[in-house]
């Protein structure tokens, strides 16, 4: 089952210092995969069904990368600014921020799709309360797709992965609409 493979492909969990966290990370993959039982191997989701796999690769490397980044970015804030957050949070919300997906992305004919007008933040965020997560990770998991004013983040910690997300997805506009592009289309902003 999809739970049982994480730790092989997210080895970073090992460096939530937290065990309890660490214990909930899983509990969340867990929870998503038993209610979507089609995914059994985590590095064959895609970022989207609509995005070809061989052009943007899957969903474990955009996890990936952001717990990397993130352990780059909180203590660059540390050192610069005094600022001090917890990286715990951020490792966490990597692993577990799109874990929705999987309840997202159905089977229909044969082929994966999106369930139309599912959340995958708001719903990522709804599970990351129910299996007891701090609320300051709930928020961030919540926030994390940018969505301009519908969607602000409260802290620090928010509106930083918000940015980060977009920037561990190699969707560049060389290849069509790029992450920024397609952000301004879901506010429904055109170029004049
Ligand atoms: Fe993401």
């Amino acid at each position: 089952m999809l739970a049982d493979r994480l730790d092989r492909s997210f080895p970073g969990i090992s460096r939530i210092s937290d065990g309890k966290l660490r214990e909930l990370v899983k509990a969340q993959w867990r929870y998503v995969s038993e209610r979507n039982p089609v995914h059994t191997d985590i590095e064959k989701i895609p970022l989207h069904p609509t995005l070809p796999f061989e052009t943007y690769g899957g969903l474990a490397p955009h996890l990936r990368s952001m717990a990397t980044l993130a352990e780059t970015l909180v203590p660059v804030y540390s050192r610069e600014w005094h600022i001090e957050m917890p990286l715990d949070h951020f490792l966490v919300a990597a692993y577990v921020h799109d874990s929705a997906k999987v309840i997202e992305f159905v089977m229909q004919d044969g082929a994966l799709v999106g369930t139309p007008g599912f959340d995958h933040a708001v719903e990522g965020a709804r599970i990351a309360r129910e299996v007891g997560f701090p609320e300051a990770i709930a928020h961030m998991i919540e926030v994390h797709t940018f969505l301009g004013k519908q969607r602000l983040p409260r802290t620090k910690e928010a509106q930083l992965l918000q940015l980060l997300d977009p920037m561990c997805l190699p969707v560049f506009p060389e290849k069509g609409k790029g992450a920024v592009e397609r952000h301004l289309d879901a506010n429904g902003w055109k170029a004049e």
